[in-house]
């Protein structure tokens, strides 16, 4: 096959504009159109596309986490975005990186070129590991096994680009869908379990955004998703969470045009909230699917059935809500067997396996005489 030629690749930075449709909007708009178009092809069935106003919000509060976003250009057209997101907190080491680009440039390096670019920036912040995301949708074929030892992704062009790029396949994320659209016989049964193996919890929830009173348990749960859930040899940063942070993150969420319900155990005597998960749909389209993002149980709270509680619960509370809404997507990683088999239980069906990467910044070497 004759190689095509490769084009002039250039990145321009995005400007955060004031409103997705003012006057600065334009290369905002192009960004969010080049994400939705890509993320219908990689993702398939699980792709939501987002509009320009309902993506803005998340970048007008970089607080917590600063976004470098450039427009990847070949021969002047817009053909891709990358982005590499800065947690802010002081001991943070990682960033993470997103590269998207249209299929029709694959194999041409504007991947190359973008991660570069990306990689310097990372290391101007002093970051020594970078962190990516990848969707597959090929269930059969060659496969590359993670780092874990557990689950598989496509030995694909996105997976050969990654590790061109020296990243390391740490862990492999099932992507699973619950038919909402069936009668939910094994999710009442699983719920029955739970309530009985739960008697010293108290099943709370509420929707967006979290009432004061819970803002702090909140920001205790989300911390410790960041070291309680199994994360294989990622070197994932231990994230900070108070109630502030809770609250930025809501009205972000709300701005975006986030519905959402929190669904948490508390443990009856003591009042901590000792598990969660969290149910989300984008717009005013509640015919969508929902999103199942965090659910965890604090370690020392483990083996009582409070995953399956809140859940189970929360899905309940999340159908009087959301009746439209077709189906639950979540992630899982594959080694994750407690989460999987209340999953199982409940009647998810994995569809699709997705890849956590990994690429330790060697320091920069200093050349001359
Ligand atoms: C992953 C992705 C960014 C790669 O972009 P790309 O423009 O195709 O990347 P490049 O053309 O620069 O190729 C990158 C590497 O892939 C490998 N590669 C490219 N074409 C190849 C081919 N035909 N056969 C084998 N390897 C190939 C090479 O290692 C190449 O590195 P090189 O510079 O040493 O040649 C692109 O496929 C994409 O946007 N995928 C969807 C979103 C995604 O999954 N992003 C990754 C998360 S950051």
């Amino acid at each position: 096959m004759k190689a095509r030629p490769r084009p002039l690749i250039e990145l321009t930075p995005i400007v955060v504009p004031s409103a997705a449709d003012g006057p600065d909007g334009a290369d905002f708009q192009v960004m969010v159109d080049l994400r939705n178009r890509i993320n219908e092809v990689v993702r398939g069935e699980q792709a939501v596309a987002a509009t320009a106003a309902q993506t803005l919000p998340a970048w007008q509060d970089q607080t917590d986490e600063r976004i470098h976003g450039f427009l990847v250009h070949a021969d002047g057209e817009p053909i891709g975005r990358a982005l590499l997101y800065v947690p802010v907190q002081e001991d943070s080491k990682s960033a993470d990186v997103r590269i998207e680009i249209l299929p029709d440039w694959w194999g041409r390096g504007a991947g190359r070129h973008a991660l570069e670019a990306l990689t310097a920036l990372a290391r101007a912040h002093g970051r020594s590991v970078l962190h990516a995301w990848t969707d597959h949708l090929r269930l059969d074929g060659e496969r590359i096994i993670a780092r874990t030892g557990w689950g598989s992704v496509p030995d694909d062009h996105i997976s050969r680009a990654m590790r061109g790029f020296g990243f390391t396949l740490e862990q492999v994320y099932r992507a699973s869908a619950l038919d909402l659209s069936q009668p939910l016989d094994r999710v009442a049964a699983v719920l029955a379990g739970a309530r009985a193996a739960a008697s010293d919890y108290r099943y709370v929830s509420w929707t967006l955004p979290t009432p004061v009173e819970h803002r702090a348990g909140y920001a205790w749960l989300k911390s410790r998703m960041s070291t309680d859930a199994p994360a294989g040899d990622m070197d994932f940063d231990e994230q900070l969470w108070d109630a502030d942070r809770v609250a930025r993150m809501d009205e972000r969420l709300v701005a975006q045009g986030y519905t959402g319900v929190i669904g948490a155990a508390q443990h009856i005597v003591s009042g901590e909230l000792a598990a969660y998960t969290e149910l989300y749909l984008l717009g005013e389209d509640h015919s969508l699917p929902t999103s199942q993002n965090d659910t965890l149980v604090l370690k020392e709270h483990r083996g009582h059935r409070l995953g399956a509680l809140v859940k189970c619960e929360t899905l309940r509370i999340w159908r009087e809500h959301m009746p439209e809404s077709t189906r639950i997507l979540t992630n899982n990683a594959e080694e994750n067997r407690p989460m999987l088999s209340i999953n199982e239980e409940m009647g998810f069906v994995p569809i699709a396996y997705a890849g956590m990467w990994q690429r330790t910044l060697e320091p920069a070497t200093v050349s001359g005489p």
